[in-house]
């Protein structure tokens, strides 16, 4: 059954993070009040949200995933403000460290969402309008009873075929050599869909326009591998 199915409401749905609120600093307090109306999008569930409108354009939308404090997001929005980017981020500290670098980074064309991306990709994206998703270092849930937690499932693939445009990117990252291994096997797993970009069952190398992440940073000091998934929507 569907984890996010909204005709079950008596089932709580299995989500990929658990919200821990952590304490906003003051200047992120102040981000909230002030750059909140400026660069958040306000979403009620089952509303498809207008992206041209929201950003003032109609240039390609790039879509990342769970971007923690968003500084990586940050950093490639500014390198490229040939698109737009779109940050979908739950945990409240990380959203406000990323308002403060939209400010500090002067980005017109970086908008940021407090919600459960499964949820917005399924109820508020239209087909096909996304020119790429990237979902980098997603939580591993390492033991085996919170599998069912890890993100990247059979469900947010058929999100993704439906969301991301024919020829789009889909683009992941992990340094938990087992979560890459299933994120193989599920990506090569939607052929129908999706085509690797290196040949089935191969991680691509790091493409320069990734920055290093800060989980990545941590993971490369402790010795994890770092794996690249890079698949092009058919
Ligand atoms: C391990 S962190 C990685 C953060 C960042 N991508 C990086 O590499 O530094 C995973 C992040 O995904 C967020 N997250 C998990 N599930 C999510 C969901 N369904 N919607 C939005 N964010 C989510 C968590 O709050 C957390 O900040």
């Amino acid at each position: 059954m569907d984890a996010h199915s909204t005709d079950t409401p008596h089932r709580r749905p299995v989500r990929s993070f658990v919200l821990r609120e952590g304490r906003l600093t003051a200047a992120q307090e102040r981000a909230f009040r002030e750059l909140w109306p400026l660069h958040g999008i306000d979403w009620t569930p089952g509303e498809q949200i207008d992206l041209s409108t929201v950003f003032g354009s109609a240039r390609p939308l790039v879509l990342e995933i769970g971007f923690g404090n968003g500084e990586s997001l940050a950093e490639m929005a500014a390198a490229d403000p040939d698109r737009n980017w779109l940050g979908i981020e739950v945990h409240r500290p990380g959203v406000g460290h990323l308002l403060l670098e939209i400010e500090r980074r002067e980005l017109t064309n970086l908008k940021v969402m407090r919600h459960d991306a499964v949820e917005v990709l399924a109820q508020g994206i239209a087909p096909g309008s996304l020119d790429a998703v990237q979902l980098f270092f997603p939580d591993p849930w390492p033991k085996r009873r919170h599998h069912k937690r890890r993100i990247l499932s059979s469900q947010l693939i058929a999100l993704l075929a439906k969301t991301i445009r024919p020829g789009g990117i889909f683009h992941a990252a992990t340094d938990w050599e087992p979560y890459a291994e299933q994120m193989l096997e599920v990506l090569d797993g939607a052929s129908d869909h999706f085509e690797s970009t290196v040949g089935v069952g191969r991680y691509a190398p790091r493409p320069a326009t990734r920055p290093l992440t800060k989980f990545e940073q941590r993971g490369e000091r402790l010795g994890h591998p770092v794996h690249d998934l890079l698949y092009r929507r058919r």
